[in-house]
């Protein structure tokens, strides 16, 4: 049995269309400036004729190569997303088969927490010894089921796919998780459809979620921290659901960890749920900011409300 899941592979994959906020605001009442001072997203990526599917086969094959891990030596693949390609089967299936892997695929909904969640789980099964390679993946076309005429939300989102590969080991890897979830929340954010064939958006009490995002996040962090017997001092990077600069930056500072040492993508990537954070971390592992070794603390909040944290010896 393991001691440890290491991650030893990340990859991402961004399909190739630019909206810009110009673009949002020649079709909604809405401005370059209002969406970079409220949010710091600049622009997104959105799907033409991608499907979730697509996108995570490519940041798994992006993941597996930089890991040497070959698809057929995979014990499990853990799909986080909000926006599975069908109801069923599992969109874990169809990334299952694409990459060449034969073995157990599922999907896992935790909204924007959904990677923090998909890891955990990834994490018990090779602490058990239930597995010892696992594919975990976040992926979202949260595109379809945005409003485009609401510009409230639809300034916010895009789409994208980000993987890592976690291998058991004897070295350091995973040191801490912790999840939450809690339910009277729901209507604060969430898709409008009251059944599962009727079509729905996303709504979300922005202010709300702003203020409950910023201290739930700061607690998990210090109580994540302090568990390790850390504080943030320790910390080389925080790695954070990317959601809007104003929560990054409340959190960072009231953890006391300055701005520097915070992976922020979401001005070129929007919000882009369960794909998130991997996707951030791909950023920085591939352009030389995140280096092996180095503790690294991912945190998130979304629907649900569900959030948790992971501290990680990369
Ligand atoms: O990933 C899951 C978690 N999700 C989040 O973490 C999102 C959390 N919430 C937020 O990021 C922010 O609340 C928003 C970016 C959604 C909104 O920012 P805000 O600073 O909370 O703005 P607000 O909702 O208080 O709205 C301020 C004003 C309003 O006008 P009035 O009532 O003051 O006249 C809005 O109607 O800004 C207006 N407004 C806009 N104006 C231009 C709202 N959206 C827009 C817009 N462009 N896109």
């Amino acid at each position: 049995m393991s001691k440890f899941a290491r991650i030893i592979g990340t990859g991402s994959y961004l399909p190739p269309k630019v909206v810009t906020n110009d673009d949002l605001s020649k079709t909604i009442d809405t401005s370059d400036e209002w969406i970079r001072t409220r949010t710091g997203i600049q622009e997104r990526r959105v799907v033409t004729d991608e499907s979730t599917c697509d996108l995570a086969v490519i940041a798994a094959n992006n993941a597996l190569e930089m890991a040497g891990v070959d698809a057929s030596e995979l014990d499990l693949i853990i799909l986080a997303t909000t926006t599975p390609d069908k109801i069923f089967p599992a969109t874990a299936t169809m990334l299952q088969t694409a990459i060449g892997a034969s073995c157990p695929a599922f999907d896992l909904q935790a909204v924007c927490a959904g990677f923090i969640f998909a890891l955990t789980t990834a994490e018990q099964y090779i602490k058990t010894g239930a597995a010892n390679k696992v594919l975990v993946v976040g992926s979202e076309t949260l595109s379809r089921i945005v409003d485009w005429n609401d510009r409230s939300t639809a300034i916010l989102f895009g789409d994208g796919a980000g993987a890592v590969v976690l291998s058991g080991s004897e070295e350091t890897g995973i040191l801490h998780s912790k999840l939450y979830s809690d339910g009277n929340y729901l209507s604060s954010l969430q898709v409008s459809n009251n059944y599962i064939n009727e079509t729905g958006f996303i709504e979300m009490a922005g202010n709300e979620v702003f203020k409950i995002a910023v201290s739930r996040l700061s607690s998990l962090a210090e109580e994540t921290l302090s568990a390790c017997n850390m504080t943030s001092e320790n910390l080389d990077w925080m790695v954070p659901h990317q959601a809007n600069i104003r929560i990054i930056s409340a959190v960072a500072k009231r953890i006391k960890t300055p701005m520097d040492k915070v992976v922020v993508t979401l001005e070129k990537h929007g919000n882009t749920s369960a794909a998130s954070i991997p996707l951030a971390l791909d950023t920085a592992v591939r352009d030389g900011r995140i280096q092996k070794g180095q503790t690294l603390l991912f945190e998130g909040i979304g629907g649900g409300f569900s959030w948790g944290s992971i501290l990680v010896k990369f």
